[in-house]
């Protein structure tokens, strides 16, 4: 893994190995954390982080559902990460914010454990490749379905819901496949381990709704928004897990995965087997976007500024 100087824990920029936490942390024990996952790219105006204000908001949604309120404000939250990829030197990066119950009582009542948090940033290449952005990935329907509103938060970005996603990829790279595609309770397609799903089919993009078990992706918003854009009709419906195998082309997105094509599902061609061309076209303007080349999404950016040098 790449590693950067600095990282921001409680309040205070601390060297990367000195980023340390107490073993009895209860999150450690309990999964009672919540997170990001962000991205900042290098653009013709400087370093700029994508759709910063919706992740910091999504955070304190996340704690929110959790019982937690951030131990700072967004804005500080905010600062903070400008400071932090300035600092190390970076002009792109991954941003990894997570906020969680500390060092305190042992046992499952959290309320009297303090919340800490830290910034971690990092260089990242695209979660499943180059190649898979270019060429597109293989997937297969887990075994393990997505955790439903039944037992968990769906739609909080928790640490110990991810033990599903985790179980979901080993499963899915143990038979060889890059991703896993995780049905909900129902049996319909919800989502990957990390990613959300599209399905295209006959010129329509689908996508399950907002209201489904699915964690409600920014990158998800804004593909629907530049799918849209580019005069798509886009249905937010319940999909079949036929209608993967079915489909002209399927396409995941997130933070970590960018947009990636999904080229195969459990050994079944979608489409040509390679990226279809309404993909390719969300994919550019989405590309053209995050890298700060497409005007009108300027305002997704949240440019880092560059310190005056006096
Ligand atoms: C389970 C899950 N679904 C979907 C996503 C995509 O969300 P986003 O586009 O906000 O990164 C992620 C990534 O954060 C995720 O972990």
């Amino acid at each position: 893994m790449n590693t950067a100087d600095l990282i921001w824990l409680n309040g205070e920029f601390v060297a990367w190995e000195d980023a340390k936490v107490h073993v009895l942390t209860h999150a450690m024990h309990y999964g009672t954390g919540v997170f990001e996952g962000i991205r900042a790219y290098e653009t013709e105006r400087g370093t700029a982080i994508f759709r910063n204000q919706e992740h910091l908001n999504r955070l304190e949604a996340s704690a929110k559902l959790y019982y937690m309120d951030l131990p700072y404000s967004k804005q500080q939250l905010r600062e903070v990460t400008h400071e932090l990829i300035v600092r190390n030197g970076f002009k792109s990066c991954y941003i990894r914010p997570l906020v969680w119950r500390g060092y305190g009582p042992m046992g499952l009542n959290p309320l009297e454990n303090p919340v800490e948090a830290m910034i971690a940033v990092w260089e990242w290449a695209p979660y499943l490749g180059e190649e898979g952005k270019r060429d597109g990935v293989r997937a297969r329907v887990s075994s393990y379905r997505r955790i439903s509103s039944d037992s968990l938060i769906p739609h909080s970005k928790a640490s110990g819901q991810y033990l599903n996603s985790v179980l979901a990829k080993i499963e899915s790279i143990k038979a060889g496949y890059q991703e896993a595609i995780l049905l909900d309770d129902k049996g319909h397609v919800c989502e990957g381990s990390g990613e959300n799903v599209f399905v295209i089919k006959d010129g329509v993009v689908y996508t399950p709704p907002q209201a489904a078990a699915i964690l409600d992706g920014i990158n998800r918003k804004s593909c629907i928004q530049i799918a849209r854009d580019l005069g798509f009709e886009l249905i937010e419906r319940d999909i079949a897990r036929a209608e993967l195998a079915l489909a002209d082309e399927v396409f995941l997105t997130g933070t970590a995965a960018e947009l990636t094509p999904l080229r195969e599902i459990d050994d079944i061609p979608i489409g040509e087997g390679t990226p279809g061309p309404i993909t390719r076209q969300i994919q550019e303007l989405f590309d053209d976007a995050l890298h700060g080349r497409a005007a009108q999404y300027a305002e997704w950016l949240d440019l880092v500024p560059v310190p005056s040098r006096s």
